[in-house]
């Protein structure tokens, strides 16, 4: 093994998916970008008496060892010191941050594992590549969400766009032209492991009802694909909302992220939809640069306790 840093800090951005959630956990495609505007930053610094975590969100700090079962960043952690064959983790503080509301559907669970294991592995001086912290980040994924489709540590740890399908590498997803968006937060949590646990109920109750759900989705999520790389991200309005009513009809959706859609699209929204697990969190509006200040403004009188302005783009090279 190599030498360990004093100190190392490593940062994470939150993620919104576009198109695709849910059903993206019976195998279609869906679409997610990373959201830089709200970032989790995690910093390792040489400590005593073991090694600590600091999940000063939460107000909590612990030692490794005395992580309650199940506690993602202890499992975060350990996956690094496996990964570097090391007996156990030198003496040092392992603090964390984020500026991502929790259960929001902005992926701060994937942000914050992305950064814990980047800063860690940086501290014991271990190279890891993208697909590395991926696969890591969604072992920790599995203890947050139960049956996660492995979409928010893809495009968290690969930051950039991506086209997804459970079980295979992330594909990349061309940006063929920048567009605008608004992420209106309805300041309701909801734990995604309930909404995903909901949906599967509600597939064993109906599946055939479910199965043309999802499929109406993957449809959507391959349409949009192709208007993104055509450069017509304009026309993505409608398939947002229509994802939307399929979202409210697989019951994920809330009267508030309702409201949230309905005002975007009564001010000038091009299309609006849930984003992430559902039921609280967060919800996406297309817009123009025109629009923005309207959309917003509607947002807010409509309840959003935050709005975060965004433009997809092309990933850095
Ligand atoms: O709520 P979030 O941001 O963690 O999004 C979860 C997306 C789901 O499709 C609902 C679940 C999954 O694992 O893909």
């Amino acid at each position: 093994m190599t030498a360990t840093a004093s100190k190392t800090t490593a940062s994470a951005p939150g993620k919104a998916i576009l198109f695709g959630e849910h059903a993206v956990v019976y195998g279609q495609p869906a679409l997610a970008v990373p959201v830089s505007q709200v970032q989790a930053t995690a910093m390792v610094a040489a400590g005593a008496g073991g090694f600590w975590i600091d999940a000063r969100d939460l107000g909590r700090r612990y030692r490794l060892e005395e992580a309650r079962p199940g506690d993602p960043l202890a499992k975060a952690a350990d996956l690094v010191r496996k990964r570097a064959g090391l007996e156990r983790l030198p003496d040092a503080v392992l603090s964390v941050s984020a500026t991502i509301p929790i259960a929001s559907g902005l992926g701060s669970g994937a942000a914050v594992a992305t950064a814990a294991v980047r800063a860690l592995a940086a501290f014991i001086g271990l190279t890891l590549e993208r697909g590395d912290v991926s696969a890591l980040v969604f072992e920790t994924e599995k203890l947050l969400h139960g049956t996660p489709s492995g979409i928010d540590n893809s495009v968290v740890a690969f930051e950039q766009p991506v086209y997804f399908v459970r079980g295979q590498p992330p594909q990349p997803l061309r940006v063929a032209r920048p567009f605008h968006l608004l992420i209106a937060d309805t300041g309701r949590p909801s734990p995604t492991r309930l909404s995903v646990g909901d949906v599967r109920a509600g597939y064993q109750r109906e599946p055939e009802r479910y199965a043309r759900l999802f499929e109406a989705v993957g449809a959507i999520a391959r349409a949009a694909r192709l208007l993104i790389e055509d450069g017509q991200p304009d026309e993505l309005g409608p398939l947002m909302s229509r994802n939307h009513q399929l979202l409210q009809a697989m019951d994920v959706s809330s009267p508030e992220l309702d409201r949230l859609v309905d005002a975007a699209c009564r001010s000038g929204a091009l299309g609006a939809k849930l984003s992430g697990g559902g039921r609280g969190g967060n919800m996406l509006a297309l817009v123009t640069d025109e629009t923005a200040a309207a959309v917003e403004r509607a947002l807010l009188e409509a309840g959003a306790v935050r709005v975060i302005h965004t433009y997809c783009r092309a990933a850095n090279p």
